[in-house]
């Protein structure tokens, strides 16, 4: 079946119809930069002009950068704090006139890495990280997630941990490749300790430049670069809208 994806994200957002059985893209993706402000009005506008270039007729599944608990957005950390009790669901299917799923970001990734990606056929317990503006993560048992685990969010360092370890934070703050991983595998330690996965997969921006901190890394569990990179989030998006 194919379903269009569409992973929101707080510089852009892009959208590709999918194969879910393969997880290809069936189309090129499209980007549209994301309005500012990023308010629900303008970022459904967006959606639609998403769905109006694939001149799209069917199921559509959208990642969020937010928790997302029964379509309704709980929480605002990078996206505009108007989104706070927003039906994503219902305001999307509404604008774009089609049937469609909203899912938290990370979990959507994560869910096409645990189909497609570093995760496929891993048994046992598998956390997804991703790693950009904020930190995401997905947290699957036997390939079954725990939505909406929000270990970005933890308390660390005297702060919350995407404050300290999010890679705009190495950015803003000028780190080394080495010393952000020296803070990274930090980070990583508290999460190991919390959940006792298996794997541990990178994925988010920093995915594609792994090369430059994977080995610098230094935690117990194995821990691998996402596959699919900077399409997991609309393969897995698509993914979560197959049946609805
Ligand atoms: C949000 C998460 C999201 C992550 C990555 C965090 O700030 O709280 O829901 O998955 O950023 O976008």
């Amino acid at each position: 079946m194919e379903v269009l994806g569409i992973d929101i994200g707080g510089s852009g957002i892009k959208g590709a119809p999918v194969n879910c059985e393969t997880g290809e893209l069936t189309r090129e993706r499209y980007r549209i930069p994301t309005p500012q402000p990023a308010t629900p009005e303008s970022v459904a506008n967006t959606v639609k002009k998403l769905v109006k270039h694939f001149n799209w007729q069917g199921n559509i599944g959208c990642g969020f950068p937010a928790v997302v608990q029964n379509q309704i957005v709980r929480t605002a950390a990078n996206i505009d704090n108007s989104w706070i009790g927003v039906n994503a669901g219902a305001l999307f299917a509404e604008k774009s006139k089609m049937p469609t799923v909203v899912s938290n970001d990370a979990d959507a990734a994560g869910l096409a890495e645990i189909h497609f990606g570093a995760g496929k056929d891993e048994k046992g317990v598998v956390l997804v990280v991703t790693v950009g503006t904020g930190i995401g993560s997905a947290l699957f048992v036997d390939g079954c997630l725990v939505p909406n685990t929000e270990f970005g969010h933890l308390l660390f360092k005297e702060t919350i941990a995407e404050k300290w370890a999010s890679d705009a934070v190495r950015k803003k703050e000028d780190l080394s490749w080495k010393q952000w991983a020296k803070r990274f595998s930090e980070y990583l330690q508290h999460v190991e300790r919390l959940t006792w996965p298996n794997k541990i997969i990178i994925g988010g921006g920093v995915s594609k430049k792994s090369h430059k901190y994977l080995s610098e890394i230094k935690i117990q569990t194995e821990i691998v670069e996402a596959k699919l990179l900077n399409n997991a989030g609309i393969i897995g998006a698509a993914m979560s809208a197959v049946s609805i």
